[in-house]
């Protein structure tokens, strides 16, 4: 089981990575845009490197920026040329269900001997056939599916019984946190990894009674080194 940071912001990065809380970092080309990550794939590849840099030798995920199947092969075989950690994100299928997706992963990982993480996936069976077409890791949005008025931690269990059952090796990453439960409710259910943004971690960390503790036994020591008895 593990944590894995959802930004591409590096002050949020090297915070958690310091406190030996994540073992990975995921991207996607929303998440660049809000950390900054402006000028084409020029800015993504220095981004990039820098993440991957840092939190070697964990896994770094970079997202393919292009849906047409020749374009995803030729930026998934650059992208994990920037770095030994990189592995390349693609979708399971393109904006209008487009099905070359899973042909692109396949090849990758059987031809190119690329680690792809296939993503933007909403359901349990979306997840079983990226596993089958031998992703290396395969991402479940359970946020968005809670969204959609569906309990993502039925879908997690589901799915690791069937990968367990099959002996498939693909590792499930369950990102799209929307709330600080998601994490241990989501590994309870069945998730090798939680990609989480950074706010969900800090609000994993900070409790109002253990803030109130802290300032009871600070109020405390201060006493006690004056000489004042309780
Ligand atoms: C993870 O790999 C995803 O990119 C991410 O968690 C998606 O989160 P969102 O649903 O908040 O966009």
């Amino acid at each position: 089981m593990a944590i894995f940071l959802d930004t591409g912001n590096m002050k949020e990065i090297e915070n958690y990575l310091d406190m030996g809380i994540i073992r990975g970092v995921t991207t996607n080309p929303t998440i660049l845009l809000q950390s900054g990550v402006v000028g084409g794939k020029e800015a993504i590849k220095k981004r990039s490197i820098e993440i991957a840099n840092l939190i070697e030798p964990f896994p770094l995920s970079v997202e393919v920026t292009t849906n047409e199947p020749k374009e995803m092969i030729s930026q998934a075989i650059e992208f994990s040329q920037w770095a030994n950690n990189i592995n390349v994100k693609i979708t399971v299928h393109g904006p209008n269900g487009e099905l070359d997706n899973l042909k692109v992963v396949h090849l990758l990982e059987k031809e190119q001997n690329i680690r792809v993480n296939v993503t933007a996936m909403m359901s349990a069976q979306q997840c079983f056939l990226a596993a089958m077409a031998g992703a290396t890791y395969v991402s479940l949005f359970a946020g968005r599916v809670n969204n959609m008025g569906y309990n993502a931690c039925i879908e997690i269990t589901k799915l690791r019984n069937v990968i367990d059952s099959l002996g498939l090796e693909s590792k499930i990453i369950i990102g799209s946190t929307r709330e600080v439960l998601n994490v241990i409710e989501w590994l309870d259910a069945g998730a090798h990894i939680i990609t989480v943004v950074p706010k969900i971690l800090e609000g994993m960390i900070v409790h109002p009674y253990s803030k109130e503790t802290v300032q009871q036994f600070l109020n405390d020591a201060n006493k006690a080194e004056v000489g004042i008895k309780v």
